[in-house]
């Protein structure tokens, strides 16, 4: 049961932004042409109109890019392992939900660690987990402020460890519902459907990760991620 949400979960959105990316990319051709046709044949318009032109391209690139930011992940395998950077990974997983952020007044500060080591994961489910993550950390700062996003080194056991840590100054996790959390189908929220901890939780234990979480009601919450760095698979 779980498996197969988790499957049908990432299938669904690899054929959603497959389908959503070619479907899109004919009218933004479209719409690029004409736009430089209209900065050719505008010498003549005032300024102010010219730099709408402007801003149009602008922002068509910025659709552009993420299109293509959609389309890669969509393209990349669901069991292949890649020897990746977990900070490039987080990366494009704020690329994609940087227009939500925006809209709810949300900024994301990354505190991203230079010496973290590439690990071997499959890009795809660690890409879901931060999506996941940083998803909850929106939804849980309704009315704006910062997101931490955080990679470092560090021990645990005598091993070494990469943490990724998301920390939010949201609503917080009531002591009562902190056992309820990972468990599917728990949700808080009105249109919530609780499967996005249990999917991290399958997903990270697949790569030897450990997820867990420290929280205050009406504080904010953190949520800690640590990845073998040698051997994880
Ligand atoms: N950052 C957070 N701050 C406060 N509560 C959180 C946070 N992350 C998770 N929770 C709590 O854990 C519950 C379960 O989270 P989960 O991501 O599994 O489901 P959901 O977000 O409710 O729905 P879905 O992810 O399926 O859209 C949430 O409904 C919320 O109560
Ligand atoms: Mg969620």
């Amino acid at each position: 049961m779980e498996t197969d949400i988790q499957s049908n979960k990432l299938e669904l959105l690899g054929k959603l932004a497959a389908t959503l990316s070619h479907e899109i990319r004919n009218p933004l051709s479209v719409l690029k042409l004409n736009l430089h046709f209209l900065k050719i044949y505008s010498e003549n318009v005032d300024k102010e109109s010219y730099d709408i032109i402007l801003a149009c391209e602008v922002a068509l690139e910025r659709i552009t890019k993420l299109m293509e930011n959609i389309l890669e992940f969509s393209r990349r395998p669901l069991d292949e392992l890649e020897v990746t950077s977990i900070n490039e990974i987080i990366e494009q997983a704020i690329v994609i939900l940087n227009p939500v952020a925006t809209k709810n007044s949300i900024l994301f500060d990354k505190q991203l660690g230079e010496n973290i080591m590439p690990l071997s994961v499959n890009r795809n489910k660690i890409l879901q987990v931060i999506l996941n993550l940083l998803t909850n950390a929106i939804e849980a700062s309704n009315n704006g402020g910062n997101i931490i996003v955080k990679t470092a080194r560090s021990e645990k056991n005598g091993s070494a460890i990469i943490r990724l840590v998301v920390e939010d100054f949201g609503i917080g996790i009531k002591e009562s519902d902190k056992e309820n959390v990972f468990k599917e189908f728990y949700t808080s929220k009105k249109t919530g459907t609780g499967i996005g901890l249990s999917v991290c939780k399958k997903l990270l234990e697949e790569h030897k990760a450990e997820i867990y979480f420290e929280s205050q009601y009406g504080k904010g919450t953190r949520f800690f991620v640590d990845f073998p760095e040698l051997n994880n698979r």
